[in-house]
Protein backbone atom coordinates (compact mmCIF):
# COMPACT_ATOMS: atom_id res chain seq x y z
CA UNK A 1 0.00 0.00 0.00
CA UNK A 2 1.40 3.42 -1.04
CA UNK A 3 1.27 6.57 1.53
CA UNK A 4 2.26 10.34 1.48
CA UNK A 5 3.55 12.50 4.24
CA UNK A 6 5.92 15.87 3.77
CA UNK A 7 8.33 14.28 6.69
CA UNK A 8 8.28 10.69 7.84
CA UNK A 9 9.58 9.81 11.32
CA UNK A 10 11.00 6.40 11.93
CA UNK A 11 10.61 6.07 15.76
CA UNK A 12 8.67 6.87 18.79
CA UNK A 13 10.90 7.79 21.12
CA UNK A 14 11.86 11.19 22.92
CA UNK A 15 13.74 12.37 19.35
CA UNK A 16 10.78 11.48 17.00
CA UNK A 17 8.42 12.77 19.70
CA UNK A 18 10.21 16.18 19.54
CA UNK A 19 10.64 16.72 16.30
CA UNK A 20 7.09 15.55 15.22
CA UNK A 21 6.02 18.44 18.00
CA UNK A 22 8.36 20.92 16.74
CA UNK A 23 7.42 20.65 13.17
CA UNK A 24 3.49 21.19 13.94
CA UNK A 25 0.36 21.00 12.80
CA UNK A 26 1.31 22.96 9.42
CA UNK A 27 3.31 19.70 8.37
CA UNK A 28 1.71 16.02 7.38
CA UNK A 29 3.77 14.33 10.09
CA UNK A 30 3.50 9.87 9.71
CA UNK A 31 5.27 8.55 12.44
CA UNK A 32 6.29 4.98 12.06
CA UNK A 33 6.83 3.09 14.56
CA UNK A 34 7.61 -1.05 14.96
CA UNK A 35 5.54 -1.65 18.05
CA UNK A 36 3.31 0.21 20.32
CA UNK A 37 3.73 4.26 20.17
CA UNK A 38 4.94 3.78 24.07
CA UNK A 39 7.63 1.63 23.32
CA UNK A 40 10.87 3.26 23.32
CA UNK A 41 14.19 2.89 25.31
CA UNK A 42 13.28 6.72 25.93
CA UNK A 43 10.32 5.67 27.90
CA UNK A 44 12.69 3.73 29.52
CA UNK A 45 14.94 6.22 30.51
CA UNK A 46 15.36 6.54 34.22
CA UNK A 47 18.23 9.26 35.60
CA UNK A 48 17.00 11.83 33.75
CA UNK A 49 17.87 15.02 32.07
CA UNK A 50 21.43 16.89 32.67
CA UNK A 51 21.58 20.60 32.91
CA UNK A 52 23.60 23.48 34.36
CA UNK A 53 20.77 25.02 36.39
CA UNK A 54 21.84 24.38 39.77
CA UNK A 55 23.12 28.15 42.00
CA UNK A 56 26.73 26.47 41.82
CA UNK A 57 26.85 25.14 38.16
CA UNK A 58 27.40 26.58 35.27
CA UNK A 59 27.42 25.46 31.55
CA UNK A 60 31.22 25.26 31.29
CA UNK A 61 30.97 22.78 34.36
CA UNK A 62 28.92 20.68 32.20
CA UNK A 63 31.10 20.88 29.49
CA UNK A 64 34.37 19.96 31.10
CA UNK A 65 32.41 16.70 32.58
CA UNK A 66 31.15 15.84 29.28
CA UNK A 67 34.58 16.07 27.35
CA UNK A 68 36.42 14.81 30.37
CA UNK A 69 33.94 11.12 30.50
CA UNK A 70 34.06 11.17 26.46
CA UNK A 71 37.79 11.09 26.68
CA UNK A 72 38.06 14.59 24.53
CA UNK A 73 36.98 12.63 21.37
CA UNK A 74 34.31 15.13 20.89
CA UNK A 75 32.79 17.84 18.13
CA UNK A 76 32.88 20.55 20.61
CA UNK A 77 30.97 22.21 18.49
CA UNK A 78 28.30 20.81 19.28
CA UNK A 79 28.71 19.52 22.77
CA UNK A 80 29.32 23.74 23.67
CA UNK A 81 26.27 24.36 21.51
CA UNK A 82 24.38 21.80 23.60
CA UNK A 83 25.31 22.27 26.99
CA UNK A 84 25.03 26.05 26.79
CA UNK A 85 21.58 25.57 25.60
CA UNK A 86 20.59 22.81 28.45
CA UNK A 87 18.54 25.03 30.55
CA UNK A 88 16.56 26.27 28.25
CA UNK A 89 15.61 23.24 26.78
CA UNK A 90 14.52 21.78 30.12
CA UNK A 91 12.42 25.16 30.52
CA UNK A 92 10.87 25.08 27.16
CA UNK A 93 9.88 21.05 28.36
CA UNK A 94 8.36 22.61 31.34
CA UNK A 95 6.25 25.20 29.32
CA UNK A 96 5.44 21.86 27.27
CA UNK A 97 4.19 20.45 30.64
CA UNK A 98 6.31 18.40 31.80
CA UNK A 99 6.81 18.35 35.68
CA UNK A 100 9.91 18.07 36.99
CA UNK A 101 10.62 16.62 40.71
CA UNK A 102 10.66 18.96 43.27
CA UNK A 103 13.07 19.37 46.48
CA UNK A 104 11.44 20.21 50.39
CA UNK A 105 12.14 23.46 49.09
CA UNK A 106 9.91 24.14 46.18
CA UNK A 107 12.83 24.18 43.87
CA UNK A 108 13.13 21.39 41.06
CA UNK A 109 15.37 18.55 42.68
CA UNK A 110 18.88 18.00 40.92
CA UNK A 111 20.18 14.36 41.23
CA UNK A 112 23.66 13.48 41.04
CA UNK A 113 25.09 10.73 38.57
CA UNK A 114 28.49 9.21 37.40
CA UNK A 115 31.54 12.41 36.21
CA UNK A 116 29.30 15.40 36.89
CA UNK A 117 31.03 17.41 39.12
CA UNK A 118 27.48 19.03 40.26
CA UNK A 119 24.03 17.65 40.90
CA UNK A 120 22.43 18.97 37.84
CA UNK A 121 20.35 15.95 36.97
CA UNK A 122 16.30 17.00 36.44
CA UNK A 123 13.91 14.01 36.98
CA UNK A 124 10.55 13.18 37.14
CA UNK A 125 8.34 10.51 38.68
CA UNK A 126 11.33 9.41 41.14
CA UNK A 127 13.16 7.04 38.54
CA UNK A 128 10.47 7.35 35.24
CA UNK A 129 11.91 10.78 33.82
CA UNK A 130 11.31 8.92 29.94
CA UNK A 131 8.32 7.57 30.61
CA UNK A 132 6.66 11.08 31.81
CA UNK A 133 8.23 12.88 29.06
CA UNK A 134 7.37 10.74 26.22
CA UNK A 135 3.94 10.13 27.72
CA UNK A 136 3.89 14.00 27.78
CA UNK A 137 5.06 14.44 24.28
CA UNK A 138 2.66 11.99 22.66
CA UNK A 139 -0.36 13.96 23.77
CA UNK A 140 0.70 16.93 22.32
CA UNK A 141 1.48 15.17 18.77
CA UNK A 142 -1.46 13.15 19.50
CA UNK A 143 -3.71 15.58 17.49
CA UNK A 144 -2.34 16.12 14.17
CA UNK A 145 0.52 13.19 13.66
CA UNK A 146 -0.77 10.15 11.62
CA UNK A 147 0.46 7.20 13.36
CA UNK A 148 1.88 3.47 11.67
CA UNK A 149 2.31 1.04 14.74
CA UNK A 150 3.70 -2.38 13.94
CA UNK A 151 5.26 -0.94 10.78
CA UNK A 152 9.31 -2.16 10.56
CA UNK A 153 11.27 0.59 8.01
CA UNK A 154 13.09 -2.18 6.11
CA UNK A 155 14.37 0.25 2.94
CA UNK A 156 15.09 3.82 2.42
CA UNK A 157 13.54 4.91 -0.70
CA UNK A 158 16.54 6.36 -2.45
CA UNK A 159 16.48 7.64 -6.17
CA UNK A 160 19.13 10.36 -7.51
CA UNK A 161 20.74 10.88 -4.60
CA UNK A 162 18.03 11.83 -2.51
CA UNK A 163 16.25 10.37 0.15
CA UNK A 164 12.47 10.22 -0.70
CA UNK A 165 10.72 7.61 1.77
CA UNK A 166 10.34 4.37 2.85
CA UNK A 167 9.38 0.58 3.06
CA UNK A 168 8.06 -1.12 5.81
CA UNK A 169 7.20 -4.67 6.48
CA UNK A 170 4.36 -5.83 9.23
CA UNK A 171 4.61 -8.94 11.29
CA UNK A 172 2.26 -10.55 8.74
CA UNK A 173 4.35 -9.73 5.90
CA UNK A 174 2.35 -6.82 4.48
CA UNK A 175 4.35 -4.07 3.00
CA UNK A 176 4.05 -0.13 2.70
CA UNK A 177 5.97 2.57 0.80
CA UNK A 178 5.70 6.16 2.12
CA UNK A 179 6.86 8.86 -0.35
CA UNK A 180 7.62 11.90 1.72
CA UNK A 181 9.87 15.25 1.25
CA UNK A 182 12.21 14.07 4.31
CA UNK A 183 12.45 11.44 6.15
CA UNK A 184 13.99 11.73 9.85
CA UNK A 185 15.35 8.56 11.95
CA UNK A 186 14.96 8.42 15.00
CA UNK A 187 15.09 4.50 15.56
CA UNK A 188 17.08 4.87 18.94
CA UNK A 189 19.92 2.38 19.04
CA UNK A 190 21.17 -1.20 18.77
CA UNK A 191 21.85 -2.62 22.74
CA UNK A 192 19.34 -5.99 21.20
CA UNK A 193 22.86 -6.58 19.56
CA UNK A 194 24.08 -8.10 22.70
CA UNK A 195 22.68 -10.77 25.09
CA UNK A 196 22.44 -8.55 28.34
CA UNK A 197 21.05 -5.11 27.99
CA UNK A 198 19.44 -2.12 29.28
CA UNK A 199 17.57 -1.56 25.97
CA UNK A 200 13.70 -2.61 25.00
CA UNK A 201 13.05 -5.23 22.22
CA UNK A 202 12.98 -2.76 19.72
CA UNK A 203 16.66 -1.66 19.84
CA UNK A 204 17.90 -3.85 16.94
CA UNK A 205 20.25 -1.20 15.43
CA UNK A 206 17.66 -0.25 12.47
CA UNK A 207 18.50 2.90 11.91
CA UNK A 208 21.92 2.54 11.35
CA UNK A 209 21.33 -0.13 9.00
CA UNK A 210 18.66 2.26 7.29
CA UNK A 211 21.07 4.36 6.83
CA UNK A 212 24.17 2.49 6.31
CA UNK A 213 22.67 0.79 3.24
CA UNK A 214 21.05 4.35 1.87
CA UNK A 215 24.23 5.40 1.51
CA UNK A 216 24.58 7.86 4.39
CA UNK A 217 27.89 8.37 6.51
CA UNK A 218 28.33 6.75 9.84
CA UNK A 219 31.47 7.00 12.34
CA UNK A 220 32.11 6.12 16.19
CA UNK A 221 30.17 2.48 15.76
CA UNK A 222 32.69 0.56 17.49
CA UNK A 223 32.00 3.31 20.84
CA UNK A 224 29.31 0.90 22.36
CA UNK A 225 28.35 1.74 26.25
CA UNK A 226 27.75 -0.49 28.58
CA UNK A 227 25.85 0.19 32.06
CA UNK A 228 27.47 -1.07 35.12
CA UNK A 229 24.45 -2.00 36.75
CA UNK A 230 21.08 -4.04 35.06
CA UNK A 231 19.69 -6.43 37.12
CA UNK A 232 18.16 -9.71 36.08
CA UNK A 233 14.66 -11.16 37.27
CA UNK A 234 13.60 -14.96 38.03
CA UNK A 235 12.12 -15.26 34.09
CA UNK A 236 16.01 -13.80 32.94
CA UNK A 237 14.72 -10.17 31.68
CA UNK A 238 16.95 -7.76 32.52
CA UNK A 239 16.45 -4.28 34.04
CA UNK A 240 18.51 -1.43 34.65
CA UNK A 241 19.29 0.17 37.86
CA UNK A 242 19.98 3.84 37.27
CA UNK A 243 23.20 5.47 38.15
CA UNK A 244 20.99 8.26 40.11
CA UNK A 245 21.03 4.90 42.74
CA UNK A 246 24.87 5.68 43.42
CA UNK A 247 24.45 9.32 43.14
CA UNK A 248 22.24 8.95 46.41
CA UNK A 249 24.99 6.94 48.43
CA UNK A 250 24.89 2.85 46.75
CA UNK A 251 27.75 1.58 46.22
CA UNK A 252 29.09 -1.41 44.61
CA UNK A 253 30.95 -4.45 46.52
CA UNK A 254 31.40 -8.13 46.29
CA UNK A 255 29.23 -10.49 47.91
CA UNK A 256 32.06 -10.66 50.76
CA UNK A 257 30.92 -6.59 51.23
CA UNK A 258 34.89 -5.64 48.99
CA UNK A 259 33.99 -1.87 47.35
CA UNK A 260 35.28 -2.58 43.80
CA UNK A 261 35.30 0.86 42.91
CA UNK A 262 37.57 2.17 46.37
CA UNK A 263 40.98 3.02 44.40
CA UNK A 264 39.27 5.27 41.85
CA UNK A 265 39.34 9.09 42.94
CA UNK A 266 35.52 9.22 42.10
CA UNK A 267 34.74 5.74 43.43
CA UNK A 268 30.88 4.79 42.58
CA UNK A 269 30.70 7.96 40.39
CA UNK A 270 33.62 7.42 38.06
CA UNK A 271 32.50 7.46 34.28
CA UNK A 272 30.26 4.77 33.27
CA UNK A 273 33.06 2.50 31.08
CA UNK A 274 35.27 2.47 34.00
CA UNK A 275 33.02 0.84 36.39
CA UNK A 276 31.40 -1.13 33.51
CA UNK A 277 35.31 -2.20 33.38
CA UNK A 278 35.64 -3.00 36.87
CA UNK A 279 32.19 -4.82 37.44
CA UNK A 280 33.25 -7.02 34.15
CA UNK A 281 36.67 -8.08 35.80
CA UNK A 282 35.30 -9.11 39.19
CA UNK A 283 32.39 -11.32 37.16
CA UNK A 284 35.09 -12.88 34.83
CA UNK A 285 36.97 -13.82 38.37
CA UNK A 286 33.39 -16.08 38.96
CA UNK A 287 32.31 -13.58 41.75
CA UNK A 288 28.80 -12.16 42.08
CA UNK A 289 28.37 -8.42 42.04
CA UNK A 290 26.13 -5.97 44.36
CA UNK A 291 24.56 -2.87 44.33
CA UNK A 292 24.52 -1.99 48.17
CA UNK A 293 21.45 -0.06 48.76
CA UNK A 294 21.04 -0.44 52.48
CA UNK A 295 22.07 3.71 53.36
CA UNK A 296 19.32 4.73 50.94
CA UNK A 297 16.64 5.12 53.54
CA UNK A 298 13.98 5.99 51.19
CA UNK A 299 14.54 3.64 48.21
CA UNK A 300 11.13 2.66 47.57
CA UNK A 301 9.92 5.94 47.13
CA UNK A 302 13.00 8.02 45.55
CA UNK A 303 13.11 4.91 42.76
CA UNK A 304 9.29 3.67 42.91
CA UNK A 305 10.12 2.18 39.07
CA UNK A 306 13.05 0.29 40.12
CA UNK A 307 11.77 -0.69 43.45
CA UNK A 308 8.52 -2.22 41.42
CA UNK A 309 10.40 -3.99 38.90
CA UNK A 310 12.56 -5.90 41.38
CA UNK A 311 9.92 -6.68 43.55
CA UNK A 312 7.85 -8.14 40.81
CA UNK A 313 9.88 -9.95 38.88
CA UNK A 314 11.73 -11.39 42.14
CA UNK A 315 15.08 -10.02 42.24
CA UNK A 316 16.41 -10.91 45.93
CA UNK A 317 17.45 -7.49 47.67
CA UNK A 318 15.54 -7.79 51.40
CA UNK A 319 19.33 -7.32 52.52
CA UNK A 320 20.03 -4.39 51.00
CA UNK A 321 21.94 -5.86 48.30
CA UNK A 322 20.70 -5.73 44.32
CA UNK A 323 22.69 -7.78 42.07
CA UNK A 324 24.46 -6.52 38.75
CA UNK A 325 26.08 -7.04 35.88
CA UNK A 326 26.87 -5.03 33.00
CA UNK A 327 24.61 -4.61 29.71
CA UNK A 328 24.63 -2.88 26.10
CA UNK A 329 23.13 0.22 27.12
CA UNK A 330 24.19 3.05 24.58
CA UNK A 331 25.57 3.48 21.27
CA UNK A 332 27.99 6.79 21.01
CA UNK A 333 28.32 6.42 17.16
CA UNK A 334 25.86 6.76 14.47
CA UNK A 335 25.12 8.65 11.44
CA UNK A 336 26.50 11.15 11.25
CA UNK A 337 24.93 14.94 11.19
CA UNK A 338 25.33 18.43 11.10
CA UNK A 339 23.69 20.87 14.00
CA UNK A 340 20.93 20.69 12.17
CA UNK A 341 20.47 17.04 11.93
CA UNK A 342 21.11 16.48 8.20
CA UNK A 343 22.79 13.48 7.03
CA UNK A 344 25.15 13.27 4.38
CA UNK A 345 22.03 11.88 2.05
CA UNK A 346 19.75 14.62 1.05
CA UNK A 347 16.19 14.59 2.38
CA UNK A 348 17.72 12.51 4.64
CA UNK A 349 18.13 13.39 8.97
CA UNK A 350 18.72 11.65 11.93
CA UNK A 351 17.97 12.80 15.34
CA UNK A 352 18.28 10.59 19.21
CA UNK A 353 20.54 7.83 19.85
CA UNK A 354 20.54 7.22 16.10
CA UNK A 355 22.41 10.19 14.77
CA UNK A 356 26.00 10.66 15.70
CA UNK A 357 25.98 14.66 16.93
CA UNK A 358 29.78 13.83 18.46
CA UNK A 359 28.05 15.13 21.93
CA UNK A 360 29.34 11.66 23.79
CA UNK A 361 32.68 11.04 22.45
CA UNK A 362 33.90 7.65 23.69
CA UNK A 363 31.89 7.54 26.52
CA UNK A 364 28.62 9.35 27.00
CA UNK A 365 28.15 11.47 30.39
CA UNK A 366 24.97 10.56 32.29
CA UNK A 367 21.32 12.27 30.88
CA UNK A 368 23.29 13.58 28.35
CA UNK A 369 21.06 11.99 25.63
CA UNK A 370 17.56 12.99 26.67
CA UNK A 371 19.47 16.71 26.46
CA UNK A 372 20.27 15.82 23.03
CA UNK A 373 17.27 14.24 22.01
CA UNK A 374 15.49 17.43 22.91
CA UNK A 375 17.50 20.27 21.48
CA UNK A 376 18.85 18.56 18.44
CA UNK A 377 15.79 16.75 17.51
CA UNK A 378 13.81 20.43 18.27
CA UNK A 379 17.07 21.91 16.04
CA UNK A 380 16.37 19.64 13.38
CA UNK A 381 12.72 20.26 12.84
CA UNK A 382 13.61 23.56 11.88
CA UNK A 383 15.37 22.66 8.75
CA UNK A 384 13.04 19.85 7.92
CA UNK A 385 10.44 22.85 8.37
CA UNK A 386 12.06 24.62 5.45
CA UNK A 387 13.17 22.15 3.26
CA UNK A 388 9.47 20.98 3.49
CA UNK A 389 8.45 24.47 2.82
CA UNK A 390 10.82 24.73 -0.52
CA UNK A 391 9.31 21.41 -2.24
CA UNK A 392 6.19 21.56 -3.78
CA UNK A 393 6.13 18.02 -5.74
CA UNK A 394 6.12 14.68 -3.80
CA UNK A 395 7.66 11.84 -5.10
CA UNK A 396 5.61 9.25 -6.64
CA UNK A 397 5.84 5.42 -7.82
CA UNK A 398 7.24 6.52 -10.93
CA UNK A 399 10.03 8.25 -9.38
CA UNK A 400 11.23 5.20 -8.35
CA UNK A 401 11.81 1.40 -9.30
CA UNK A 402 9.57 -0.60 -7.49
CA UNK A 403 10.56 -3.43 -5.77
CA UNK A 404 8.80 -6.64 -6.51
CA UNK A 405 9.07 -8.89 -3.32
CA UNK A 406 10.59 -12.17 -4.63
CA UNK A 407 11.45 -14.94 -1.83
CA UNK A 408 14.12 -17.25 -2.64
CA UNK A 409 14.42 -19.50 0.07
CA UNK A 410 17.81 -18.42 2.45
CA UNK A 411 19.13 -18.53 5.85
CA UNK A 412 18.80 -16.24 8.47
CA UNK A 413 20.57 -16.73 12.20
CA UNK A 414 18.55 -16.24 14.70
CA UNK A 415 18.55 -13.30 16.99
CA UNK A 416 20.27 -15.26 19.80
CA UNK A 417 23.12 -16.34 17.30
CA UNK A 418 23.42 -12.76 16.94
CA UNK A 419 23.51 -11.73 20.26
CA UNK A 420 26.05 -14.38 21.10
CA UNK A 421 28.80 -13.41 18.11
CA UNK A 422 28.54 -9.91 19.15
CA UNK A 423 28.85 -11.13 23.05
CA UNK A 424 32.23 -12.69 21.90
CA UNK A 425 33.72 -10.54 19.96
CA UNK A 426 32.68 -6.87 20.81
CA UNK A 427 31.79 -7.12 24.20
CA UNK A 428 33.13 -4.61 27.32
CA UNK A 429 36.89 -6.03 26.96
CA UNK A 430 37.46 -6.97 22.99
CA UNK A 431 40.73 -8.89 21.55
CA UNK A 432 41.45 -8.96 17.71
CA UNK A 433 41.36 -12.21 17.22
CA UNK A 434 37.41 -12.72 18.62
CA UNK A 435 36.47 -9.65 16.71
CA UNK A 436 37.74 -10.94 13.15
CA UNK A 437 36.05 -14.37 14.43
CA UNK A 438 32.90 -12.21 14.87
CA UNK A 439 33.05 -10.03 12.07
CA UNK A 440 33.46 -13.24 9.60
CA UNK A 441 30.85 -14.45 10.86
CA UNK A 442 28.66 -12.12 10.17
CA UNK A 443 30.10 -11.44 6.57
CA UNK A 444 29.06 -14.93 6.44
CA UNK A 445 25.64 -14.66 6.43
CA UNK A 446 25.16 -11.12 5.14
CA UNK A 447 26.51 -12.50 2.11
CA UNK A 448 24.34 -15.22 2.06
CA UNK A 449 21.38 -12.53 1.48
CA UNK A 450 21.23 -10.62 -1.78
CA UNK A 451 21.46 -7.22 -2.18
CA UNK A 452 18.35 -7.06 -3.44
CA UNK A 453 16.48 -8.63 -0.10
CA UNK A 454 13.45 -8.14 0.84
CA UNK A 455 12.07 -9.41 4.36
CA UNK A 456 9.12 -11.97 4.36
CA UNK A 457 8.52 -9.97 7.87
CA UNK A 458 8.92 -7.75 10.40
CA UNK A 459 11.44 -10.23 12.07
CA UNK A 460 13.43 -10.79 8.99
CA UNK A 461 13.77 -7.22 8.51
CA UNK A 462 15.50 -6.78 12.19
CA UNK A 463 17.73 -9.69 12.05
CA UNK A 464 19.17 -8.15 8.87
CA UNK A 465 19.17 -4.86 10.48
CA UNK A 466 20.89 -6.64 13.62
CA UNK A 467 23.39 -8.15 11.11
CA UNK A 468 24.05 -4.95 9.40
CA UNK A 469 24.82 -2.98 12.39
CA UNK A 470 26.79 -5.63 14.16
CA UNK A 471 29.18 -5.95 11.29
CA UNK A 472 29.47 -2.05 11.48
CA UNK A 473 29.94 -2.37 15.68
CA UNK A 474 32.68 -4.80 14.66
CA UNK A 475 34.63 -3.36 11.73
CA UNK A 476 35.03 -0.46 12.96
CA UNK A 477 36.09 -1.85 16.91
CA UNK A 478 38.72 -3.95 14.32
CA UNK A 479 39.75 -0.17 12.85
CA UNK A 480 39.91 1.21 16.23
CA UNK A 481 43.35 -0.15 17.15
CA UNK A 482 43.91 1.97 20.33
CA UNK A 483 41.91 1.67 23.90
CA UNK A 484 39.71 4.50 23.78
CA UNK A 485 36.37 4.75 26.36
CA UNK A 486 34.03 2.31 26.02
CA UNK A 487 36.25 0.29 23.16
CA UNK A 488 38.73 -1.58 25.04
CA UNK A 489 40.94 -3.97 23.25
CA UNK A 490 43.00 -6.13 25.76
CA UNK A 491 45.64 -6.30 23.29
CA UNK A 492 46.26 -2.70 22.30
CA UNK A 493 48.82 -1.49 25.27
CA UNK A 494 49.99 1.91 24.58
CA UNK A 495 48.83 2.09 20.60
CA UNK A 496 48.74 5.57 19.35
CA UNK A 497 45.05 7.60 18.99
CA UNK A 498 45.22 8.32 15.60
CA UNK A 499 41.92 7.59 13.51
CA UNK A 500 38.44 8.30 12.96
CA UNK A 501 37.17 5.43 10.96
CA UNK A 502 33.75 6.97 8.83
CA UNK A 503 31.47 4.00 6.93
CA UNK A 504 29.18 4.06 4.16
CA UNK A 505 28.10 1.59 1.93
CA UNK A 506 30.51 0.55 -0.71
CA UNK A 507 33.37 3.27 0.84
CA UNK A 508 35.43 3.32 3.81
CA UNK A 509 37.33 6.36 4.96
CA UNK A 510 40.22 6.89 7.51
CA UNK A 511 39.53 10.47 9.07
CA UNK A 512 42.81 11.45 11.05
CA UNK A 513 42.00 13.59 13.70
C1 LIG B 1 20.70 5.76 34.30
O1 LIG B 1 19.66 6.16 34.83
O2 LIG B 1 21.62 5.21 34.90
C2 LIG B 1 20.85 5.94 32.84
C3 LIG B 1 20.97 7.35 32.54
C4 LIG B 1 21.68 7.50 31.26
O3 LIG B 1 22.00 6.52 30.61
O4 LIG B 1 21.96 8.64 30.90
Amino acid sequence: MEHQADVVVVGSGLAGLVAAESLGSSCQVTIITKGRRQQSNSFLAQGGIAAAIGANDHWKLHYQDTLSAGGAHQRRRMVKKLVQNGPDITKWCQSKGIIFDIDSAGKVALGKEGAHQRRRILHAGGDATGAVMVSSFLKTVEDYVTWREDETAYELIVHEGECRGVRTVTPEGHYHTYFSKAVILAAGGAGQLYPVTSNGKQATGDGYSLAYMGGALLTDLEMVQFHPTVTRGDNGNTFLVSEAVRGEGARLITKEGIPIMESHPLKDLAPRDIVAREVTKWRNKGQKVFLDIQHIVDFSTRFPTIYKWCSDNQVSFSDGKIPIETGAHFNMGGVVVNSRGQTTLPGLFAAGETAYTGIHGANRLASNSLLEACGFARWCAEEVKKMVEMKNDFPGESAEERNNPSFTKRHLPSKEEIKQNMHDGAGVIRHELAMKRSLNWCKRHLQAIEDSFVPATSEEAEIRHMLVTSSLVLESALNREESLGAHYRNDSQNRERKKQWMCHNGMTKTLIK
